[in-house]
């Protein structure tokens, strides 16, 4: 069965030398993500037929970081000869396939859907064989230069291979192409390797293309920075400030105060409520939905988790996986680990760790407490230094904490056990059976004074 439609093809082989790195290059991040996921995520919304990724240097790290996306297919190219042998490494997924061949690289991760669409949609409009992205930048040096005929796309040529007079020419092959399958492969074979580097360069298709009569067009990109690709660790750096600053930009428009927006971390997905102020040095990463009119204080992370309407996280709170409902205060210090649910209006507060626990409604937890595997009601009072004893060493156990008890500084409960409605722990009390609704479970050694001991001793 004939597949037509746009395949995306990615070149992701390159050694990447200049990162100075055990870890393959397209693995590096940006805002969190692999760069390869950004390049893939840009083509996603094209519903591409198919997705190839020509891998070599540590190609099987590559592979494996993507068992889980049965989407994408990987070819090997060894050795790496160009990019125009990199791209025929792909013809074996692709000889049933008709349609538009959508040529991406694995380290170019800012350039958007809209740009993709532009080229692929001139691409059809102008019933092109080939039409090449490209950009006008004040320096060109590096770039492989467009020359033009009359105004019309002629041929590539590489830095190495430029002539005086073409290196001053500042348009530039952003090295992103689409391409009609039906001569792509055949034309490809035609590509000679006499260059300065030896390679098959991939661009030599446009004067391969011309000669023949096949249509080659352009597509310019507005933002040159979306073909910025990553060589070193300083573009990396340099990329992810980019990515950071669109992000803020876009929050700061919808209605978010960003105190110092160079100094806030906020990744892509993440979404923030107007009205909420997020001050220097804080992190949103993953998934994280923030609700309106919040207020996030230095140092704190938020992974992958949601918080309500005017909640107040104090300084240097870790919040993971977790979800926090309208106006509960955490902090300062305090440690929402994986599945922690904190009701409206509950208090978190300093050294305060909960892991797995529900923390009702108007509860409050304030002072270095640990709090694991633990559902705890609604108007709970747990005193400073309070301990759920989940662990036995070898299992995990639950602690149920019932609407409006009130738990006394330092007490363990050991789990699994049930403190019931209205009910009372005594302070340091090291708790090992449930205590029914309205009681009072005291469990510690009772206090012996002894008169006059303090002149006796002397
Ligand atoms: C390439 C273009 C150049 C363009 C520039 C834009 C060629 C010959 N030149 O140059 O016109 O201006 O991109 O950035 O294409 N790769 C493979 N296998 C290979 C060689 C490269 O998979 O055998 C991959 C690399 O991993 C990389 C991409 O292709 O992701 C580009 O390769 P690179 O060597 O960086 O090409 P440039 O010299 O930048
Ligand atoms: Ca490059």
């Amino acid at each position: 069965m004939t597949k037509s439609g746009v395949h995306v093809v990615v070149l992701a082989a390159g050694k990447g030398t200049r990162m100075k790195s055990a870890i393959p290059k397209v693995l590096h991040r940006i805002a969190g993500r692999p760069l390869l996921d950004h390049v893939l995520a840009a083509a996603e919304p094209l519903r591409p037929a198919s997705t190839t990724v020509v891998i070599g240097h540590q190609a099987e790290t590559i592979r494996a970081a993507y068992a889980d996306r049965p989407d994408v297919g990987f070819v090997v190219q060894e050795p790496q000869l160009g990019t125009g042998h990199a791209l025929l490494m792909a013809e074996p997924r692709l000889r049933d396939a008709a349609g538009t061949v959508l040529l991406l690289y694995g380290d170019v991760p800012l350039l958007t859907t809209g740009t993709l669409e532009a080229l692929v949609g001139t691409h059809r409009a102008e019933h092109a064989s080939a039409t090449v992205l490209t950009a006008t930048v004040d320096r060109p040096f590096g770039y492989g230069r467009i020359v033009r005929v009359a105004g019309a796309i002629a041929r590539i040529v590489e830095e190495r291979d430029t002539s005086p007079a073409e290196r001053e020419i500042q348009e530039i092959n952003a090295g992103i192409y689409a391409f009609e399958l039906g001569p792509l492969f055949d034309s490809i074979r035609g590509i000679a390797s006499a260059n300065a580097q030896g390679e098959y360069y991939l661009p030599d298709l446009v004067g391969i293309y011309r000669e023949r009569g096949l249509g080659v067009t352009t597509v310019p990109v507005k933002n040159a920075d979306e073909i910025r690709g990553i060589n070193s660790r300083a573009e990396l750096a340099e990329v992810e400030r980019i990515v950071r600053q669109t992000k803020n930009d876009e929050l700061m428009a919808a209605g978010v105060t960003i105190i110092d927006p160079a100094t806030t971390y906020v990744h892509p997905d993440v979404t923030v409520g107007a009205d909420t102020v997020l001050h220097p040095n804080v992190y949103l990463e993953g998934r994280t939905a923030i609700g309106a009119a919040c207020e996030i204080h230095s140092g704190t992370r938020i992974v992958d988790s949601t918080l309500g309407d005017r909640v107040t996280v104090r300084n240097y709170c870790i919040i993971t996986e977790s979800s926090v409902a309208a106006e509960a205060v955490l902090g300062p210090f305090a440690h929402l680990r994986p599945a922690s649910d904190v009701k409206e209006g509950a208090h978190v507060g300093n050294f305060v760790e909960l892991k797995k626990t529900t923390l009702g409604a108007g509860s409050k937890a304030n002072h270095l407490a640990y709090l694991g595997d633990a559902t705890i009601g609604n108007g709970v009072n747990v005193g400073a230094g309070v301990i759920t004893c989940n662990y036995d060493g070898t299992t995990k156990h639950p602690t149920v904490i019932k609407d409006g008890a009130f738990i006394g500084s330092d007490s363990a409960l050991v789990a699994p056990v049930t403190i019931g409605e209205g009910a009372y722990v005594a302070a340091g009390s090291t708790i090992t059976e449930d205590v029914p609704a309205g009681a009072l479970g005291i469990a510690r050694g009772r206090q012996v004074n002894k008169d006059g001991w303090a002149s006796k001793k002397k």
